[in-house]
């Protein structure tokens, strides 16, 4: 009675257990980094989190003690999407009371190129067995990222909108800075949205450039990226434009100018052309003739010869 009574405290026990969890943390290193505040050489430290690629790959994983060998897990995000992702099951035989052997069974999901799929890895995630559900994590401290380039111009007047990029779980909060100064707070020109992950500023004008500074922080760390908004005057769009226009003038005019002058110089030689013809006509007139005259007299010489040479021969 007593043995039996064991047994069954036993399976609700481990029932009761149900699915145990274990969570991973992607780890991260700091860069420290001293960039320029303004012209005036002040300096500002950002500190830069990035995901360590040589740790192996991160797993998490959910176990169950009351298994059998068609233990499965299935996983999703919390969420409810689909996760692609590397899983498993190993099976490990835990001999319980002496009546009931069970079998704990252990399911994974591994990360294996977590460094380029972080954003999509970090968060919760559930992993479901028949009846039992366990809700597992991926931690991350924030690693942030302003994007490629450490600047950025802006015309004068249009909006900026700026996004800062954060991996982070649990999810962080996020506060942006302008010249090391004071957070950043909204107003009538500038504007964050829910997440404080964008900022936007309605009407850009001379003032808004300098140092931007995106800090997240969550129980794990605190990541920051930066970017240096240049603002450029309205007209510096066209000037490319109008040096463009100034250029085609410029060479009109002088094109014009030298086909004006070239027009003048062909009539100038025209001119003397014509006087010359009328007074080489004039004098080539009886020297001409007479050459004409001799060499026609010489060719008829020469022809009468030919003319008889056959005759002769
Ligand atoms: C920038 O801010 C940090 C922290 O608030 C401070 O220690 C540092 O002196 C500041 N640098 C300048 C140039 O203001
Ligand atoms: C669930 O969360 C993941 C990661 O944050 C995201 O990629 C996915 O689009 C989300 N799905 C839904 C249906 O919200
Ligand atoms: C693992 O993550 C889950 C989901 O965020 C959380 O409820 C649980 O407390 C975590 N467990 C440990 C040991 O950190
Ligand atoms: C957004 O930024 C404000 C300060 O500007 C801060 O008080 C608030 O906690 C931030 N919210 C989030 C979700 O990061």
């Amino acid at each position: 009675m007593l043995s039996f009574f064991l047994f069954i405290t036993s399976i609700i026990a481990s029932s009761h257990a149900g699915i145990t969890v274990t969570n991973a943390t992607l780890k991260t290193e700091s860069v420290k980094k001293s960039v320029d505040v303004d012209a005036t050489g002040s300096k500002a430290t950002v500190k830069q989190l990035k995901f360590i690629a040589s740790v192996t790959d991160p797993f998490i994983s959910c176990t169950v003690d009351n298994g059998d060998m068609n233990t499965k897990f299935d996983w999703a995000r919390s969420n409810g999407s689909e996760v692609v992702a590397e899983t498993g099951t190993v099976p490990s035989r835990v001999p319980k009371t002496g009546t009931l052997d069970m079998m704990r069974v252990v399911g994974r999901l591994t990360f294996t190129d977590f460094v380029d799929k972080a954003a999509q890895n970090v968060g919760e995630y559930k992993c479901t067995s028949g009846d039992q559900v366990g809700v597992s994590a991926v931690y991350s401290a924030p690693v942030v990222s302003l994007g490629e380039r450490e600047y950025r111009s802006v015309l004068e007047s249009e909006i900026l909108v700026q996004h800062c990029s954060v991996i982070a779980f649990p999810d962080p909060v996020i506060t942006w800075t302008k010249n090391n100064q004071t957070e950043l707070a909204p107003s009538d020109r500038l504007k964050f949205s829910p997440d404080n992950r964008s900022l936007t500023i309605a009407v850009v004008d001379k003032s808004d450039a300098g140092l931007y500074i995106c800090t997240a922080k969550n129980r794990l760390g605190r990541g920051q990226a930066y970017i240096k908004l240049r603002v450029k005057d309205r007209l510096a769009a066209l000037w490319p434009f109008l040096g463009i226009l100034v250029e085609i003038a410029i060479l009109t005019v002088i094109i014009a100018l030298y086909e004006r002058k070239r027009a003048a110089a062909r009539k100038r030689n025209q001119e003397a052309d014509d006087a010359n013809a009328a007074a080489g006509a004039s004098a080539s007139g009886g020297g001409g003739g007479g050459g004409a005259v001799g060499s026609s007299g010489g060719r008829s010489a020469n022809d009468s010869d030919l003319r008889h040479r056959p005759v002769r021969a």
